[in-house]
């Protein structure tokens, strides 16, 4: 009768705490926050929680865990769902769900509970992660069954001592990391309406944005970025710096509908300046350096692996086989990466890698050119052989 609750200090799952002791006769309330990297202070929500009746608060730092264990593979993976939404809220779900899993072992508790509502995407993730993780172990989803709106789920904090959002609280639901931020609902419902400029926080409008390009080179080894402008740094910086630079040039934006697991179309704002670029400059690399039927098998492994990430699967058995594969063809993905920032641009202006396939001698239109002109006659005799045919039969 002991259960942990994943904790963001918000209203929802500030309200989870009363109401899980109060209508479902928990005994006691464990919250655990994770810090990954989305800069609130985290002292206020610890205490905040046991102020609202947890009998213990738990603050974890997973940042490090997040950006090498989940971000990395995933940029390796050059997952973008829908081919533009970089997963920055959806990577994060199997690292909270792994926290909690192991929280309820270390404490003895004989459940898990988080505040996720019942149309998302989130709860999906949540639950279906810590079933991989400990099947035995019951997650508890007040907001899926509480059924209050907004305003009585307020009212209902207050009873209980937990102090209604002071500002006029945003219309927006946001969910932020060290990856980037997630911004639904409010204005945002009609998909005609543009964004109003209040909702970005990473990303400058492009009318403030520097009159002079900056050039970024970025490193990699084995297709894990590693460096920036030639200063090896650790990826939780390599992660901060680079949103800085992006963002402030106006990189990084995503205005999408997409199409959420429940069935629900909706439309979604993103910004993601750091590991957008991160994609984008891997995946320029990989074209270097990667053979071309390796490069092009992976662009099917890479949207079945971003429909995983998206759909909660990030622990389960094809996650795990198309880990591997990823894996296997990094060995050799390593290089430096040149991007031009500019006006709400990241554009790949160079690359090179001592793990090159690029080779100028056939590549070359020069007098220093190897390739044998003659041999393509037969190739191409070969190629088209079954073209020939079916023209030649088309006319019989
Ligand atoms: N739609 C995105 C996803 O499924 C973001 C969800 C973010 N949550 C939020 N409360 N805004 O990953
Ligand atoms: C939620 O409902 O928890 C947020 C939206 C989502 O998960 O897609």
């Amino acid at each position: 009768n002991k259960v942990v609750l994943a904790y963001s200090g918000g209203v929802d799952t500030s309200v989870c705490i009363p109401y899980l002791k109060q209508e479902w006769g928990v005994e006691e309330v464990i919250t655990l926050a994770a810090d990954l990297g989305q800069g609130d202070e985290l002292e206020p929500i610890r205490e905040k929680a046991l102020k609202s009746g947890a009998s213990q608060s738990l603050v974890i730092d997973a940042t490090q865990s997040f950006v090498k264990d989940y971000a990395f593979p995933s940029i390796q993976a050059n997952a973008l769902y829908e081919n533009r939404y970089p997963l920055s809220t959806a990577l994060a779900r199997p690292l909270i769900a792994k926290l909690l899993v192991e929280a309820a072992a270390e404490y003895g508790a004989d459940a898990v509970a988080h505040g996720c509502t019942g149309k998302g995407n989130d709860q999906v993730r949540f639950d279906v992660a810590i079933a991989a993780l400990n099947p035995d172990l019951k997650v508890l989803v007040p907001a899926r069954e509480w059924g209050m709106s907004r305003e009585e789920t307020i009212a209902y904090g207050e009873r209980f001592g937990i102090p209604s959002p002071v500002k006029k609280s945003s219309p927006y639901s946001i969910d932020r990391n060290l990856l980037g931020r997630s911004i639904e609902a409010g204005p945002l419902e009609d998909p005609w309406t543009e964004a109003l400029e209040e909702v970005f926080e990473l990303t400058k409008a492009i009318a403030d944005t520097p009159n002079e390009p900056e050039y970024v080179e970025i490193g990699f080894e084995k297709g894990i970025p590693v460096s920036l402008n030639g200063e090896m740094l650790n990826p939780i910086d390599l992660i901060t710096q680079l949103n800085k630079k992006a963002g402030d040039h106006g990189f990084g934006r995503i205005d999408m509908m997409e199409n959420r697991l429940v069935g629900i179309k909706s439309r979604e704002i993103y910004e993601a300046p750091a590991l957008l670029v991160l994609i984008h400059a891997h995946r320029d690399l990989e074209s270097l350096t990667l053979t071309k039927d390796v490069t092009q098998y992976k662009r099917g492994i890479e949207e079945t692996y971003s429909n995983l990430v998206y759909n909660g699967l990030w622990y389960s058995p094809l996650k795990g086989a198309l880990d591997a594969f990823v894996h296997q063809t990094q060995e050799r993905v390593s290089g430096t990466v040149r991007v031009k920032l500019f006006k709400g641009n990241a554009a790949i202006v160079g690359r090179q890698s001592s793990k090159t396939l690029y080779t100028p001698e056939l590549a070359t239109y020069g007098s220093d050119d190897k390739f044998d002109h003659r041999a393509a006659e037969g190739f191409i005799y070969v190629w088209g052989l079954p073209t020939r045919v079916w023209s030649q039969n088309l006319r019989t």
